[in-house]
């Protein structure tokens, strides 16, 4: 089953207006059961996600299970709203908070060991070569699995979002996705075992609406795609479910 992950980001600010997108998710995915739909909201309306029975997601989370962090939001408070996933460093969180390599593993770690799966995003800022993938991709993924135990793998989406896509209008082909993706299978084959790596789930994130999602979906190497702007919608995200599902 394909993922269509949707990262509202801060673009929603009023709970009326939440309250009114999960409805219409809930709505839609009840005629069109055929991908897996993922909410992360803004911390905020995690809670209101949570009493419409939907699949949830947080946007980031602190490493530590509760205590003296001012502001920050731990795994044990996602835990009792069921959140199910995690986004992990995304790259607007690497950008405006200085999220380190180093933080994201640290991240990667506490999340899958307390149980939530992650959706783990890498990308670059810019590409030399229009059609070859940079190292900075394999670099990313080898530093946020580091000390990952094995059996933990299984539990990591990896989300490929090329930062000169995101919120661009201007998304990567499906063939250099797919080039991602079995970069970024080898990279994890390499690190653990072959198997492993093959076995990754792998998402296409970046200007991804409803005009181009069937170009991501229906690529046999694309498990899904990580939907930013498009997604707080409520028509073209209606749209996206129903062409998917
Ligand atoms: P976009 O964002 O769909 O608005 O380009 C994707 C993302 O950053 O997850």
């Amino acid at each position: 089953m394909k993922y269509l992950i949707a990262n509202w980001k801060s673009y929603i600010t009023d709970r009326k207006e939440a309250n009114s997108l999960f409805l219409g998710v809930k709505k839609t995915i009840q005629k069109n059961s055929g991908c897996k739909v993922i909410i992360c909201p803004p911390y905020p309306f995690l809670s209101d996600a949570s009493e419409s029975n939907l699949t949830i997601g947080a946007q980031d989370v602190f490493w530590e299970k509760n205590g003296a962090y001012t502001g920050e939001v731990t795994l044990d408070m996602l835990k009792n709203l069921n959140v199910e996933y995690v986004i992990l460093g995304h790259s607007e969180r690497r950008a405006y908070l200085g999220e380190t390599d180093d933080i994201i593993n640290k991240k990667l770690k506490a999340a899958l060991k307390a149980g939530f799966k992650v959706v783990l995003c890498v990308g670059e800022k810019q590409r030399k070569e229009p059609n070859v993938i940079p190292s900075v991709v394999a670099d990313q993924v080898k530093a946020a699995f580091l000390d990952i135990p094995k059996s933990k793998v299984c539990n990591v989406v990896v989300a490929y979002e090329p930062i000169w896509a995101i919120g661009t209008g201007l998304s990567d082909t499906p063939d250099n996705a797919y080039q991602a993706a079995l970069y970024i299978k080898k990279t994890i084959g390499k690190i653990y075992n072959p198997k492993i790596g093959t076995n990754i789930k792998f998402l296409y994130g970046g200007s991804v609406n409803s005009k181009n999602i069937l170009d991501f979906i229906s690529h046999h190497g694309i498990d899904g795609v990580l939907v930013g702007s498009a997604s707080t919608k409520k028509e073209e995200f209606a749209k996206m479910i129903k062409l998917v599902g």
